[in-house]
Formats: structure tokens, C-alpha cells, sequence
């Protein structure tokens, strides 16, 4: 999978795209991630990228015609079917969860907006975004970090990046509910010790045990998500 990033610090990326998960995923070439300085499609002595908001009001705005610069380079010569998806990521977006990964992960290629400041003028969105995602509802100073949680959560449903075949789909929320509790050496910790069940070695039992686990942490910590109906397991 390819996924470009256009952003005013593209600096915050190197360590993110080097280490870990992601950067085995880069290094193994399942995903090739590009990072694009959007000051290097301003025209202006300064590469200034934000201006005064038109009606007044603290804060500024970034200017469009250095995104839509930007983005026409990196779509030039594609079909619509063959160019990228373009993803704005901003607070006003449609949340990023598990249904929205996978099918952000069905790509081919993706483009990621990461705006700054108060906002970007709308225009940008209206002429050269397919779609505005956000992480949650909350505000940050700017798209980069959702734009590596972006990263990180579709690389992981690309085909070989996880490393035991079946984990990702037995993670939490793929069947609508948390994962369960885990347990490895050693067998008491503080005087807690591990489930017998999990010694036993009756496989049937633990996976029953698991699901069992798995239901109460929802109920306990997530009942929205019960609520949703979608246990499916
Ligand atoms: N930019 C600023 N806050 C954001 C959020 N919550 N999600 C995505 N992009 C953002």
C-alpha cells in the first residue's frame, strides 16, 4: 500500500516511519509512505502557508492554493480510479474506527491533508478531499499525529505486517467486543495468580473462558458498544 502525507512538519514523521511495526512494513516494502513538505508548492518568498480569516477572529487560516498545488502534483496524469484517496484529517471528520480502517486499509493509495493552525480554508476540502476523517472528539494543534494513528491502524490490516496470521482478526473490536485479559511468566505477580484455566491446556476451554472475559470487560468498560449489537461472535 502507498500513502503520501502532505504537511508543514514533515520532520515529526522520520522516527514513526523507522521504528516498530510500521517501519518493518516499510522495510519489507508492504507500504511505502512519502512525506511532502506543503511549503515546497508555495510560490512566495516566505513559503507562507497561513493568512487572516476572511470575517475577522483570532487565529489563522491555512491558504488553499499551496494544498491544491500539492495535491494536483501528486494526482497529475492519474485516472480518477488510479489516483489517491484523498483524506483530510481534521475534528470535523467521520471518526476513525475499526470499520473505517479496513476500509481506508482497501486502498490503494492514499493522501493525507494534515492541516494546522485554526483550520484550512474550505475551499481546499471542497475542491481536492474525497473524504475528512477525524480520531475523536477532541481538538489538536494539528492533523499529524491522527495522520500516524491513520498510519499505523491500516497498516496493520495490510497482509503480512502483523505477524501471527490470524491476531489482527482476533482483536478487539472485531467482533464487537474488547480483547480479553492476558497473562505470561511470571505465575504470581503482587499475589495474583494467572487463571488455572489458562494451565489447563483444555483449548476448547480457555476459548470459551476468552469470550467469556471478553463480554464482561465490554460490559464493564464499554457497554456502548453492546448496545451497538454487533457481538457477532
Ligand atoms: N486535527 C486536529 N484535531 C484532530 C482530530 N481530533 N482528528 C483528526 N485531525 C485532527
Amino acid at each position: 500500500m502507498r500513502v503520501g502525507v502532505l504537511t508543514i512538519f514533515p520532520e515529526l514523521f522520520g522516527p514513526f516511519l523507522a521504528t516498530s511495526l510500521v517501519g518493518r512494513a516499510v522495510d519489507r516494502g508492504l507500504l511505502a509512505v512519502e512525506v511532502h513538505d506543503l511549503r515546497d508548492f508555495t510560490e512566495d518568498r516566505h513559503r507562507s502557508v497561513d493568512d487572516e480569516p476572511y470575517g475577522g477572529g483570532g487565529g489563522m487560516v491555512m491558504t488553499a492554493p499551496p494544498w491544491i498545488r500539492a495535491v494536483r502534483a501528486m494526482s497529475a496524469a492519474a485516472e480518477p480510479e488510479t489516483r489517491p484517496w484523498r483524506v483530510l484529517l481534521s475534528p470535523q471528520g467521520a471518526p476513525l474506527d475499526d470499520a473505517k480502517v479496513r476500509e481506508l486499509a482497501g486502498r490503494r493509495e492514499l493522501l493525507l491533508l494534515c492541516g494546522r493552525y485554526e483550520g484550512i480554508d474550505e475551499r481546499v476540502r471542497l475542491a481536492v478531499v474525497d473524504e475528512e476523517v477525524s480520531i475523536g472528539d477532541y481538538v489538536l494543534s494539528g492533523g499529524e499525529l491522527p495522520a500516524m494513528v491513520l498510519i499505523e491502524a491500516v497498516s496493520r490490516q495490510i497482509p503480512g505486517v502483523v505477524g501471527q496470521a490470524d491476531s489482527v482478526e482476533r482483536e478487539s473490536f472485531r467482533h464487537g467486543l474488547l480483547d480479553h485479559p492476558h497473562y505470561t511468566r511470571p505465575p504470581v505477580v503482587e499475589g495474583l495468580a494467572v487463571p488455572e484455566i489458562l494451565l489447563s491446556g483444555d483449548h476448547a476451554a480457555i476459548a470459551r473462558w476468552r469470550h467469556e472475559k471478553a463480554l464482561e470487560a465490554t460490559r464493564a468498560k464499554r457497554p456502548d458498544l453492546l448496545a451497538k449489537g454487533q457481538d457477532d461472535t
